[in-house]
């Protein structure tokens, strides 16, 4: 290999946005290691990261739009007067999803720092009984869907540089989780770099290496197009993409109800929600604001604006953020030539680096800043979105933090599990002994209405019983 030289240009343009830290292992290195940072040098927009940097790219005023924040036009739980009933949509999802037109999403690109696993998160065994992975849980669900409308739904897992490796290798080596080859389609987003965030010059994860991170679940538009899926798609004949986050396993997969709202109502881009347990949960705010829904990050709502109540005591802002979308083909290959547009959000981590002596620093306090974008930043774009709410207890247990944190932790998503089949057998007349964990396989049934086909005789359950 011939030994790489740095361009003059490059040099030139280190020194004008003061990122020379970056080069400045450069003669210690290896042909290989030069021809890598190069390469990653190259890449890098160093006129956006200064604008990130510094905070000129897009600095909303969160007070003055949090001012003007409505909570959003819904179709609510068991809401009887709404314009769609649940049964029409009910009907249209079927008709969807019978016909092929619907394929899912699943985000599983980000690195799952707070749950301190080290892998990426969907290798991570969540079923309380059955140790099945989140990827598992997600794919056996689908599975499940599909055989009850007599489909194939296609899967698309989007990964990243930090889990692109090992989420192939486990697919591999799991026989693709009894998908076909032509059912799943594994593609990566890209990353940005990750800046001192006292300093703003980017950091290296070693001296022939910028430490990057993954660019968001936002990044899906870009890696979408990138890698040709959204042709590929609409050459499949799927008009409808249900997307989810691999870090929730009660994630409705294709849920048809939710499918039929989207279609019925014309909306583009469909977010389910949930009534959010207090004011201040760590969850998207779904808002609306001069009449577009909208979502603000509960990092960026003020405590005031979070906590405002309506006369009844309620939340006014009640609508809660679960990362379940429902986007139209045709929107996405809209919108997306903005998919470079959509604005960065910073998020305070703790990013191992190298310092000036390159010795290797691994921060147990925020030190850095990560850019990534948000796929709810999508929602202004569209022409219609609708909001429809599901019941938490059925559909958000998501998995954020080690055990031991308050919230969102692997023990909190495996009561959460427990609870929901522990009532759908119950609703089929079964009696479950207290301190008994339950699990049922979606190849078992799906919900409550095929539990209550199973069960010929109500059971009393006095072990630890996985239905599968
Ligand atoms: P989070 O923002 O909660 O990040 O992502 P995370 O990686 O799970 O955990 P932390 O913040 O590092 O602790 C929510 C979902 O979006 C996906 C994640 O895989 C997760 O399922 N995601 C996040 C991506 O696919 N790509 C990203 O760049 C970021």
């Amino acid at each position: 290999m011939s030994e790489p030289v740095l361009p003059d240009a490059l040099r030139i343009e280190l020194g004008r946005y003061d990122q020379l830290q970056l080069i400045a292992f450069w003669d210690s290195l290896s042909s290989v290691e030069k021809h890598h940072l190069l390469e990653q040098l190259q890449q890098i927009d160093f006129v956006e990261m200064q604008r990130l940097a510094t905070g000129a790219d897009y600095a909303p005023n969160w007070a003055e739009l949090a001012a003007k924040a409505a909570p959003p036009p819904a179709i609510r739980l068991h809401d009887s007067t709404a314009a769609i009933s649940a049964a029409a949509a009910r009907a249209a999802g079927e008709e969807a999803l019978r016909s092929g037109r619907v394929a899912m999403i699943l985000a599983a690109g980000g690195q799952g720092t707070r749950l301190g696993f080290d892998h990426p998160k969907g290798l991570f065994p969540i079923a309380p009984l059955s140790n099945r992975t989140l990827f598992e849980m997600h794919v056996d669900r689908l599975r499940a869907v599909g055989k009850r409308y007599g489909v194939k739904i296609p899967l698309f897992i989007m990964t990243s540089p930090a889990t692109d490796h090992e989420t192939r290798e486990f697919f591999l080596r799991h026989h693709h989780l009894g998908l076909s080859q032509d059912e799943l389609t594994i593609f990566c987003q890209g990353s940005m770099p990750a800046v001192d965030s006292v300093t703003g010059k980017i950091l290296l994860a070693s001296q022939s290496e910028i430490a990057l991170s993954p660019d968001g679940h936002g990044g899906l538009l870009s890696a979408l197009n990138k890698h040709g899926l959204l042709h590929q798609a609409s050459h499949q004949g799927i008009d409808y993409f249900f997307y989810a986050q691999v870090d929730n396993p009660l994630v409705p997969v294709a849920d048809p109800e939710l499918m039929g709202y989207h279609i019925l109502a014309r909306s583009e881009m469909t977010t389910q929600v949930v009534q959010k347990r207090f004011a201040l949960e760590k969850v998207g705010n779904v808002v609306s604001i001069d009449g577009k829904v909208q979502i603000i990050e509960y990092s960026d709502l003020p405590p005031a604006f979070a906590e405002q109540l309506n006369a009844d005591g309620s939340l006014k802002l009640w609508a809660g953020n679960i990362a379940v979308h429902v986007f139209d083909v045709a929107f996405l290959r809209r919108v997306v030539q903005h998919a470079h547009g959509l604005p960065f959000h910073r998020a305070k981590k703790p990013v191992p680096h190298i310092d000036a002596l390159g010795h290797l620093i691994q921060p147990s306090t925020a030190n850095a800043i990560k850019f990534e974008r948000f796929i709810f930043d999508l929602l202004p774009l569209a022409n219609k979105a609708i909001v429809v709410e599901g019941d938490a207890r059925e559909v958000f247990a998501p998995v954020k933090n080690a055990n031991g944190a308050p919230t969102d932790t692997p023990a909190a998503t495996q009561s959460a599990l427990i609870a929901l089949h522990g009532e759908w057998l119950k609703s089929a007349g079964c009696t479950i002994a207290p301190g008994i964990k339950v699990e049922i396989h979606p190849a078992w049934a799906l919900d409550a209405t095929e539990v209550q086909g199973r069960v010929e005789k109500p059971l009393h359950i006095s072990s630890d019983t996985y239905f599968a």
